[in-house]
């Protein structure tokens, strides 16, 4: 997708469309719409005045330009954003992702749209930093609205023809030509680390297994700063990676443990550690699941794609920071040699596990994994997981779980969910919670049953982060879509990828809580 910034007039671009935003329940019109409407002779102000187009969020309505009138591009599309009051940057993201599927819809292949500010959103202070981020959130919501996954489709191809190829972001004021650049850049980089992360999750398991990811990470390494390091089984015995490994006993798939390192920030500077789950296919192991959405469980490697993703992001808007990302990438099968319920696993760490469920498998990859951070002397830690169902007991489906030793980091994660619109909630880790998971025979037991399962998870996990400042993102609750959103289709989300690039960029601007 071609994303460009122009400084010029919405009414005299010649796109396939034109695209406008517009708050519900509002006669006046925003001073762009309001020149588009001047040479339409008064037809959008008659569509609103008319009650056919309410401006009600992800509304749209779609005008043609009469023989008659001097405008450039074919089509107008008005998109509604809600209520003046309820307007965010997130909605905003919304409208832009239902216009641009509407404009597919048309087939036509080009649009363009002014910065405007419908809702007041550009007149608050400081007023530069809010052109940056209106142009970022059109651009996010166009390109993650407009994802679809067809690889896989032979037939049925009508739909997949047809796609919006140019965009273009006009700006009127010189001053804000700057600014606007910046928030579209942003935007691109950051929905295509979405779609990215959709795409690793939506392809099914036969193809993305662990060496498909190492070899995704090694992609990833031609960015400039990154470089990668790919451990095998071998690598992985020597070092004694046994919780990983117990994981990976029961499949034929060779396990990965992929290091990728970006070095933006000062040199020697200690990195912001993230580590991903990446069970590329997680069928519960000798605690077969049940069949009912298993299919679902080719996205339990969300974490680990959104980890990845950032990585590639970080390097591609130059952040200035240092990142050590750490995957742990297998799949979890009930072959002959796999761990069995009662089976100990001796972790990186040295600690003793007690495998009593072998669906809890993302903790104990995750052990290894927060064992290793340890050796970048890294000074956060943060984790991503598909971790628990009952994640999404606790928070249905609109929310990250946030669980972590640090009230500060864990501030700063929710700060960056607000900004980008994948929020996250904390759940409490208390020490009561740990008479859950201690076993009997040894350091530790891999389930706590079922009261407070996401946090038992946490308590768990905590167990293997020494003395790390560290957070858990528990996205079982939201990297899987059952239905089609604004900006969000059926199937995996990506979740955690924008808030993981929020987060880092909040950090490399020296924005800490
Ligand atoms: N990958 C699952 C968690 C999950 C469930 C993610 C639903 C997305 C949607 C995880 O490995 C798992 O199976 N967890 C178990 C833990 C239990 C055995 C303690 C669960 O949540 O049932
Ligand atoms: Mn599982
Ligand atoms: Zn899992």
């Amino acid at each position: 997708m071609e994303i460009t910034v122009r400084k010029g007039r919405i009414e005299d671009e010649s796109a396939d469309a034109v695209l406008l935003i517009h708050c519900e329940g509002e006669r006046r019109l925003a001073p762009e719409a309001a020149a588009v409407d001047a040479r339409l002779r008064g037809r959008l102000a008659g569509l609103i005045e008319s009650g056919e187009f309410t401006g009600r969020l992800n509304q749209v309505s779609i005008l043609h330009r009469a023989p008659n009138e001097r405008l450039r591009a074919k089509r107008v599309v008005l998109a509604g954003l809600g209520k003046r009051k309820d307007a965010s940057l997130d909605r905003l993201r919304q409208a832009a992702g239902s216009a641009a599927k509407a404009i597919r819809n048309l087939d036509a292949k080009s649009f363009a749209v002014p910065v405007h500010d419908p809702a007041g959103f550009l007149t608050g202070a400081p007023a530069a930093g809010r052109v940056r981020d209106v142009a970022q959130a059109l651009a996010e919501g166009a390109l993650l609205g407009l994802y679809q996954f067809t690889t896989y489709r032979t037939e049925r191809k009508d739909d997949t023809n047809k796609a919006v190829r140019k965009i273009t972001v006009v700006v009127s004021d010189p001053r804000a030509l700057a600014q606007a650049r910046q928030g579209v850049r942003q935007g691109q980089v950051t929905g295509e680390a979405g779609t990215f992360v959709r795409d690793l999750c939506n392809h099914p398991a036969n193809v993305v297994t662990p060496t498909y990811i190492a070899n995704a990470a090694r992609k990833i390494a031609k960015e400039r700063g990154v470089r990668v390091t790919v451990l095998d089984r071998p690598q992985m015995q020597r070092l004694g990676m046994g919780a990983l490994l117990g994981v990976a006993r029961g499949s034929h798939e060779p396990p990965k443990f992929v290091i990728l390192e970006y070095r933006g920030g000062p040199r020697g500077g200690r990195p912001v550690a993230l580590v991903g789950k990446t069970v590329t296919f997680d069928s519960g192991g000798i605690s077969l699941k049940p069949a009912d959405n298993m299919e679902q469980m080719k996205a339990d490697m969300t974490g680990g794609a959104a980890v990845l993703a950032a990585v590639r992001a970080a390097a591609r808007l130059r952040l200035p920071i240092n990142i050590v990302a750490l995957i742990p990438a297998t799949e979890n099968m009930p072959g002959g040699s796999a761990t069995k319920p009662g089976d100990v696993l001796t972790s990186l760490s040295g600690k003793t596990i007690e495998v009593i469920n072998t669906d809890a498998e993302g903790r104990l990859i995750l052990a290894d994994g927060l064992t290793y951070a340890n050796r970048y002397k890294p000074s956060v830690v943060v984790d991503i997981a598909t971790l628990t169902g009952a994640c999404v007991v606790a928070l249905g489906t609109h929310a990250i779980g946030v669980l972590g030793n640090n009230e500060r980091l864990i501030g700063e994660l929710k700060t960056a969910g607000e900004q980008c619109g994948e929020r996250a909630w904390q759940l409490p880790l208390w020490e009561e919670y740990y008479e859950q998971i201690k076993s009997d025979v040894a350091d530790v037991k891999n389930t706590g049953g079922r009261p407070g399962g996401t946090i038992t998870a946490a308590a768990f996990l905590s167990k293997f982060v020494g003395d790390a400042v560290w957070a858990h993102l528990d996205i079982a609750s939201t990297d899987w879509s059952d239905r089609d959103r604004a900006y969000i289709q059926k199937g995996a989300t990506g979740v955690g990828t924008r808030l993981l690039i929020q987060f880092l960029s909040n950090r490399a601007n020296g924005k800490r809580a």
